[in-house]
């Protein structure tokens, strides 16, 4: 099923992500989409690839002269608001905003049930890790999880191998654009939790809650240049890791960071990736690392949930039970730091 020949996509952002996704869409004429309107703050700002007409401040608008909606504006209110609406209203919603799924999941999960909701760049941006956890890795019991899920430490951590102290070493996130001007959620720890919550839910347990996460994670702003000195010393590096592994005989969710050996696979993530490593009883090992921000791979991930809305697929299914806890399982031990 095609839903449109010529699918109006209502578009809420043109940051980093939405103005990519409105090249990538140009670009790709076949596909048959068209930007119909873009939310903005302000209408003013320059924007090359966007025409100012279709710029506007009034989400109704947004919602009336579109297919489809795409939320790439961030926050937890007013895209929560504005994809809630469209949502009631029967429209499929595609975003990458993982704060607002980890946030709101409850109020999500009736239009997650019906297929509505697609948020694959969400998690690692256009790096499969969605659609391969609620896909062809169902086909194992989940065992455990680990993850390399935000760039900003990423980055942070690979200038203080080179000895560059924290703070400065935040600067220059900062000023490449890839940590926020207020980087809290980044460095301490909470992008990286509110991803794994997603994971949590669509692979271990439905029913995990925010808090038993957030209680459990600790970021990296207190990582000294000495540790990350006796890390090297010892042929090993510091990473920001999120966990998902059995301890007495139930799913424990932790963020904080670690001492990866260098044989360890996610230790040889760039600076600028991503990288996740499940374990299923059937499947085994398997390693998944690419790009995990930035507004090509971002955009890249959000147009792939496009073109399956647009197909009528739905988004990624639910689990309806927790996953069962393995009692003996050789679960990796990490060295957290
Ligand atoms: N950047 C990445 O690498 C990346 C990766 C994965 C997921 N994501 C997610 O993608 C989303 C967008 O990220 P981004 O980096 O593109 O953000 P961004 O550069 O800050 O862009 C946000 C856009 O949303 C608009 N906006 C924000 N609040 C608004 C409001 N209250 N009313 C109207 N418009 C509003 C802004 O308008 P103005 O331009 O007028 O200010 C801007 O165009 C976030 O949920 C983020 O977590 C981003």
């Amino acid at each position: 099923m095609v839903l449109s020949s010529r699918m109006n996509i209502g578009l809420l952002g043109a940051g980093n992500v939405g103005k990519k996704l409105v090249e990538l869409i140009e670009d790709r004429d076949e596909l048959g989409f068209k930007v119909s309107k873009v939310l903005v703050r302000d209408v003013s700002k320059a924007r090359s690839k966007i025409p100012p007409d279709l710029l506007t401040t009034n989400p109704k608008e947004i919602l009336e002269t579109s297919d489809l909606i795409v939320e790439v504006m961030g926050g937890t209110t007013l895209a929560t608001e504005v994809m809630l609406e469209a949502l009631n209203n029967g429209k499929r919603v595609v975003t990458a905003n993982k704060a607002a799924l980890a946030e709101h999941w409850e109020t999500f999960k009736p239009f997650i049930k019906k297929g509505l909701l697609y948020f694959e760049a969400s998690v690692m941006a256009g790096t499969p890790t969605i659609g391969a956890l609620t896909g062809v890795l169902r086909g194992s019991r989940p065992l455990e999880l680990h993850a390399i899920l935000n760039g900003t430490c990423n980055y942070i951590l690979s200038e203080m191998e080179k000895g560059e102290i924290y703070s400065k070493a935040l600067k220059g996130a900062q000023d490449l654009g890839y940590a926020e001007a207020d980087p809290t959620l980044d460095v301490e720890g909470f992008d990286t939790a509110h991803k794994l919550i997603v994971l949590a839910r669509l692979v271990f347990d439905p029913n995990a809650k925010w808090e038993s996460i957030e209680a459990n994670t600790k970021g990296i702003s207190s990582i000294t240049p000495e540790v990350m000195e006796a890390a090297a010393q010892r042929n090993g590096r510091i990473r920001l890791v999120g966990s998902i592994y059995p301890c007495d005989g139930q799913w424990t969710y932790k963020v904080r960071p670690i001492f990866l050996p260098n044989t360890h696979p996610m230790a040889n993530a760039a600076s600028n990736r991503n990288a996740l490593y499940f374990c299923g009883d059937a499947v085994g090992n398997v390693f998944i690392t690419g790009a995990g921000a930035g507004g090509a791979a971002t955009a890249s991930g959000v147009l792939s949930d496009i073109i399956s809305a647009s197909q009528g697929l739905p988004g990624p299914s639910l689990i309806t039970k927790a996953a069962v806890v393995p009692r003996n399982a050789d679960v990796e031990i990490l060295e957290e730091v």
